[in-house]
């Protein structure tokens, strides 16, 4: 008797596992029952945040490569994540999948630098700010800044003459001043300090605590934040009265037909400052640094600058630089690029997995963190042989795609590069030609925050040749 009431529970159970497996089956094409890849995750909560900020990050992400592979999970500031270092994955999340990962900042930092600003944001909205940027930065705009910037260059540098300056600290400043120029053309002069005065308010609060009451550096630098959305608030409405147009960045923000709110376009020019400005100085600081260590290197330099002089003296050209003779530098830029490998000033950059997302036979599951290592590919003996050595004539070849990836790639790689590049160059073109240098003090240390920059920002002392 008993064993006929088995037999529906035979079966219901029989069922059960049947769906179970088919359900499993189901889920596991929907990647559910994938592998996390390899890795800890550290405590709860602080995860492996004091590993990461004990030591020099690089070495953290180093030594879990070595130890994890390519691809590894950890747990840092309260966020569980995937880091990446092989070419085929940046290339996967930056790339071909990038609808699949989001950029994702703290809170804090998209307040202080404004929510609507182009790095956070995705999607139709991300697509026009970024068609607006270019429009501002492709080679054919920046192109008519360059006797703009040279004479930028070349009051930096003589107002630095016999002096005893800390490089980074200059270099930023002639950064921003060339952040304003292609932002406000030739009407950056008239704002310059007023902005520079609450931009630098702005920037000591950016890794403070984010405590909004009166006092605290947050608070201050959310004051100056108002204070620069207003100075801007002032240049728009005096702009729309002329009615003129302009080639620079807040021409193009301003001159869109669909149109950006004030609000949109202060956002965008805060956020384009501070993509700018500490970037290029850092790197031009590293620059200077590995010149100065490297004497064959600074003197084929100084050969290949002399000669655009030379050439021009031939002619009795001007002695102004111009857009083709920016492109007479071969070993300069080299130099540029090597520096960008070495130094990877950006060790990395964060995206958010949108949804469950499979790669090579691993979960990233929807809502973890996803880290492209750039630095970590730069430095994979593999891709660059001895990559600790600074050798420029590793550019010769021309690297492999997505292994020399200084500017990032795909839809939110850097709108600036030419830019950079070209303000890099120009500045090398006055220092190498003019003056030599001398650096002060022990120079081997590496501070971090949150950019790899030589200790102390690099002190020298510039001499003029005579
Ligand atoms: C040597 C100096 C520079 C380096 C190494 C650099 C590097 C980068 C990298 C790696 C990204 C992509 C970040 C990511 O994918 O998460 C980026 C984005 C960006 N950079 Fe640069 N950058 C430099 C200079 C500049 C300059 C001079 C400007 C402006 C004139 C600029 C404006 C931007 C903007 C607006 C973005 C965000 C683009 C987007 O989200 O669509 N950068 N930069
Ligand atoms: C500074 O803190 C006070 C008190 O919390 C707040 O009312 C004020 O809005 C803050 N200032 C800014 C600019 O956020
Ligand atoms: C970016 O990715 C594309 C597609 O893989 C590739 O062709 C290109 O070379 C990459 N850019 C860099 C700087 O590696």
């Amino acid at each position: 008797m008993a064993f006929y009431f088995m037999i529906p529970l035979f079966a219901s159970i029989f069922f059960i596992f049947l769906f179970n497996f088919l359900l499993n089956l189901f889920k596991s094409k929907k990647s559910r029952d994938l592998p996390l890849p390899p890795g800890t995750l550290g405590w709860p909560y602080i995860g492996e945040t004091f590993q990461l900020y004990s030591q020099n990050p690089n070495v953290f992400f180093a030594s879990k490569q070595k130890r994890y592979g390519s691809i590894f999970k950890t747990h840092i500031l309260g966020c569980p994540c995937v880091m990446i270092s092989s070419p085929e994955a940046a290339k996967f999340v930056l790339v071909t999948k990038s609808h699949l990962f989001k950029p994702t900042f703290p809170a804090s930092k998209e307040r202080m630098l404004g929510k609507q600003a182009i790095f956070f944001s995705q999607g139709q909205y991300h697509a026009k700010l970024r068609k607006l940027v270019l429009r501002a930065f492709v080679p054919e705009a920046v192109k008519s800044f360059v006797s703009n910037i040279e004479s930028i260059a070349k009051d930096s540098l003589q107002s630095l003459e016999g002096r005893l300056i800390t490089t980074f600290q200059e270099m930023k400043t002639y950064t921003f001043n060339v952040a304003l120029l292609s932002i406000f053309g030739e009407d950056e002069v008239k704002y310059r300090e007023d902005l520079k005065r609450c931009y630098y308010i702005l920037e000591k609060g950016y890794n403070s605590m984010p405590i909004n009451i009166p006092g605290t550096l947050f608070n201050k630098s959310m004051k100056a934040r108002k204070e620069l959305a207003q100075i801007l608030a002032k240049i728009i409405s005096t702009r729309r009265e002329t009615k003129q147009e302009y080639n620079d960045l807040l021409g193009s923000f301003m001159g869109d037909k669909e149109g950006l709110t004030d609000e949109q376009i202060a956002d965008n020019i805060i956020g384009v400052i501070f993509a700018a400005r500490d970037t290029t100085a850092s790197v031009l600081t590293w620059i200077i640094k590995y010149l100065g260590e490297n004497p064959s290197v600074l003197q084929a330099v100084t050969d290949e600058q002399e000669a655009i002089v030379k050439g021009k003296e031939k002619c009795g050209e001007e002695q102004t630089l111009s857009w083709a003779d920016t492109k007479k530098m071969p070993i300069t830029s080299r130099v540029i690029q090597e520096t960008l490998r070495v130094a990877s000033i950006l060790s990395f950059t964060f995206r958010e997995a949108v949804a469950d997302v499979e790669y090579e036979g691993y979960l990233i599951p929807k809502g973890w963190k996803v880290l492209p290592l750039f630095r970590n590919i730069h430095h994979s003996p593999e891709i660059f042989p001895d990559p600790e050595k600074f050798d420029p004539s590793r550019f010769e070849v021309v690297p492999k795609p997505n292994t020399f990836m200084p500017f990032g790639n795909g839809t939110h790689s850097c709108p600036g590069n030419e830019l950079a590049k070209l303000e890099i160059m120009v500045l090398l073109h006055h220092l190498t030609t003019k003056y030599r240098w001398s650096m002060v003090g022990t120079n081997s240390g590496i501070q971090y925050g949150p950019f790899a920059l030589p200790q102390n920002g690099l002190p020298i002392r510039l001499i003029r040749k005579s």
